[in-house]
């Protein structure tokens, strides 16, 4: 019989998404906002980008440790300061820009990172919870997309990335506001690139799967059937049988933001291992 083979996963060597970082990255000295800095993604991508030499602004509802990021950055010889922010209040996203505008300049990057998930049948889904996701998982994406992007168009320069998730796309069980959440902020994001194409500004969407981060360890997410797929939830499994970092999701943003990605806007990457067998 001819049967596929699945090739073990490849050693969990961890990817530096700084390296080899040639000039011309464009990166160096350009005012970067991160949101949900303090979370496994954004700390990632704040810390891949002070790398790059980006002046970064981390913005978390969880203060405490976007100021502790911050403080660990500066200390390590990179520009970086912070804000305690909820994305889903506009006046508090405006009030925080113009600080940070005061402070560093207008903002020539934007990565909206900070999320929600909530899991559960529709049946049992509550108003407040169903809400609650879309307040930060679109509001928050508009609000900060909005405020920015007044700020880069008189520059006529600038990129943005929105973390989604593969979810957008594929049907998932007990994910269809988390999923539904995540589509209206692709699509948002896709929008704004076409409204901003002709000021040069650049908008793209990175939509990773599985990621291993707090939020997947507080969802009790079991990285072995991931990998392997779970038939009786329709789940496929992970091709490349391995669990993304945030590391990985953070070298695909880096890319997107610079220099090199200057003719790329409007676009979805989906960053999962090949998980949701998608272009
Ligand atoms: N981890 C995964 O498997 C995975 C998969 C696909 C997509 N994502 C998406 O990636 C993003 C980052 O997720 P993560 O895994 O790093 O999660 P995380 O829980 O570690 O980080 C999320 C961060 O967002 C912040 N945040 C939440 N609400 C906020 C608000 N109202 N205002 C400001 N900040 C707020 C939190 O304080 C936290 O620091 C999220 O948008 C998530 O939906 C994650």
């Amino acid at each position: 019989m001819n049967r596929l083979r699945v090739a073990p996963a490849s050693p969990a060597a961890e990817v530096d998404p700084t390296w080899p970082l040639p000039a011309g990255w464009g990166l160096n000295g350009q005012t970067a906002l991160v949101t949900g800095a303090a979370g496994g993604i954004g700390t990632a991508i704040t810390t891949a980008l002070a790398r790059a030499g980006a002046v970064v602004v981390a913005l978390d509802h969880d203060g405490e440790r976007a100021h502790e990021l911050a403080a660990g950055l500066t200390t390590a010889g990179h520009t970086a300061s912070a804000h305690r922010l909820d994305v889903t209040d506009p006046a508090a996203v405006n009030a925080v820009l113009a600080t940070a505008v005061a402070e560093h300049g207008p903002p020539r990057l934007l990565v909206n990172v900070a999320g929600l998930l909530h899991h559960g049948p529709v049946t049992d889904f509550s108003d407040a919870d169903w809400h609650r996701l879309f307040s930060v998982n679109v509001d928050g994406v508009f609000h900060l997309c909005r405020a920015v992007a007044r700020q880069m168009i008189p520059h006529r320069q600038g990129a943005i990335v929105t973390i989604t998730s593969n979810a957008a796309s594929v049907p998932r069980l007990g994910l269809a506001a988390y999923a539904a959440s995540k589509a209206a902020a692709t699509m948002f994001t896709r929008c704004l690139g076409l409204e901003l194409a002709g000021f040069g500004i650049r908008c793209n969407v990175i939509a990773p799967g599985s990621t291993d981060t707090p939020m997947l360890r507080q969802a009790g997410h079991d990285p072995a059937s991931a990998i392997a797929g779970v038939p009786e939830q329709f789940r496929l499994g992970i091709p490349l049988r391995r669990i993304a970092t945030p590391a990985d999701v953070a070298a695909a943003a880096l890319f997107l933001l610079s220099e090199h990605a200057r003719h790329i806007t409007m676009q979805t990457l989906h960053l999962d291992g090949g998980a949701s067998l998608a272009d």
